[in-house]
């Protein structure tokens, strides 16, 4: 007799479980795609946003500047989530180079994240144009004009940030395909809101008709499960994969991340009300007190050589390019930038992105089950 109540753990094992009991009076004869999984229940809660992006689970990995390129990117949709190149301040030329490099790593699909402020952005399109790039993530901003439109004309994917519903709303109007919302919980840079909230205020006007991402402070599987019932297509997690075997990160940098806590990764703040900058989350060290005296310098630039406020945001954001690079590539934690949602605390050892990504769903599915 045939344990029905016994669910095999590995997809092959399931297959054959499902052959044998096939011509049991009873048996699914044809079951869905989703029963013939390890994680049914998640699965089906995934199945838009794994349709949409073309990979097998709906969990991306967001774009990390330095950290997210083609090892990374290629570990993570050969593990059957959605990678996503940070273009971050890449030329054209690095940005066509990288995504060749990730094209020979992974036959799957895999994302491109351009900066909205980036001065070459068209260009930047027309090098995922040429790639058949499917899916293109707009960050740091309003797409601008014509840039949606540029993207959508090579047949490929476009998904925006929202920070607002009445942002999101638009942004769907003027063709974005997909939203991320992203919460302050985030690494990197982030909005004054929670993902708690943002999730409860877009999902039940926006997850029936559209494809909604929710990123910022998510650490394990139990919390991807509430989100995908409250309508989420997906996630995206950053902090978990950062310190991932296939990312490049220096040891140091990852060693960091092992010894912080939620409450280590705290926001910058703006210290002077005529230059706006987006907060941005990181481990606590003295880059951040170095980052108090950068805006000092762009805000008496904007002052005494009377530069352009547009000016004086981008050298902000070269600023954090290159702290992060320091700290990423070069191992310095002391004066670079740590960039580190208030996840890292759940970050405890390097692990392979396949088995990251197999006890996140795991966690789902337990969660799910247990309903
Ligand atoms: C080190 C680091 C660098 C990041 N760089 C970028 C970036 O270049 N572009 C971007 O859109 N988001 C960036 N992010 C945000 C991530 O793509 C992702 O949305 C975020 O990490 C999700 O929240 P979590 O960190 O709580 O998982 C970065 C995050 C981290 C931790």
């Amino acid at each position: 007799m045939y344990a029905l109540n016994r669910i095999p753990q590995s997809r092959a094992a399931n297959r054959r479980f499902m052959t044998r009991v096939s011509h049991l009076p009873g048996a699914l004869t044809q079951p869905n795609a989703a029963d013939m999984t390890t994680n049914p229940k998640t699965d089906a809660l995934m199945r838009r946003g794994a349709q949409f992006l073309g990979s097998e689970h709906a969990i991306m990995c967001g774009a990390m500047s330095w950290v997210s390129e083609r090892k990374l990117v290629s570990a993570i949709s050969n593990a059957g989530g959605f990678g996503v190149i940070a273009c971050g301040a890449m030329s054209p030329d690095l940005l066509d180079n990288e995504i060749a490099e990730t094209k020979k790593l992974t036959a799957k699909p895999f994302g491109v994240n351009l900066i909205t402020m980036h001065p070459q952005i068209m260009e930047l399109i027309d090098v995922c144009t040429k790639h058949g790039v499917g899916h293109v993530v707009l960050a740091g901003g309003l797409p601008p004009k014509g840039s949606v439109d540029k993207i959508k004309g090579s047949g490929a994917k476009v998904i925006c940030f929202a920070p607002t519903l009445a942002l999101a709303k638009k942004l769907l109007r003027s063709g974005a395909d997909a939203m991320v919302i992203e919460g302050m919980e985030a690494g990197g840079h982030i909005g004054p809101v929670a993902t708690s909230v943002l999730a409860q205020e877009f999902l039940p006007e926006l997850a029936e008709e559209h494809l909604v991402f929710v990123a910022g402070g998510i650490g394990r599987g139990e919390a991807i499960a509430g989100y995908l019932e409250m309508g989420a297509a997906g996630v995206q997690l950053g902090t978990r994969f950062a310190c991932a075997t296939e990312s490049i990160a220096h040891p140091d940098f990852k060693k960091a991340f092992f010894r912080a806590g939620a409450r280590d990764a705290i926001a910058s703040v703006q210290v002077d009300p005529r230059l706006p900058v987006i907060p941005v989350r990181a481990l606590k060290n003295k880059g951040t007190e170095l980052f108090t005296a950068k805006q000092r310098e762009v805000a008496a630039l904007l002052d005494g050589e009377g530069i352009e406020m547009s000016e004086a945001q981008l050298q902000i954001e070269h600023y954090w390019a290159g702290a992060l690079r320091r700290a990423v590539i070069d191992g310095d934690i002391e004066n670079g930038s740590l960039m580190a949602g208030q996840s890292v605390g759940m970050v405890k050892k390097e692990e392979p992105v396949a088995d990251i990504i197999a006890e996140l769903l795991a966690e789902s599915e337990a969660a799910l089950s247990r309903r």
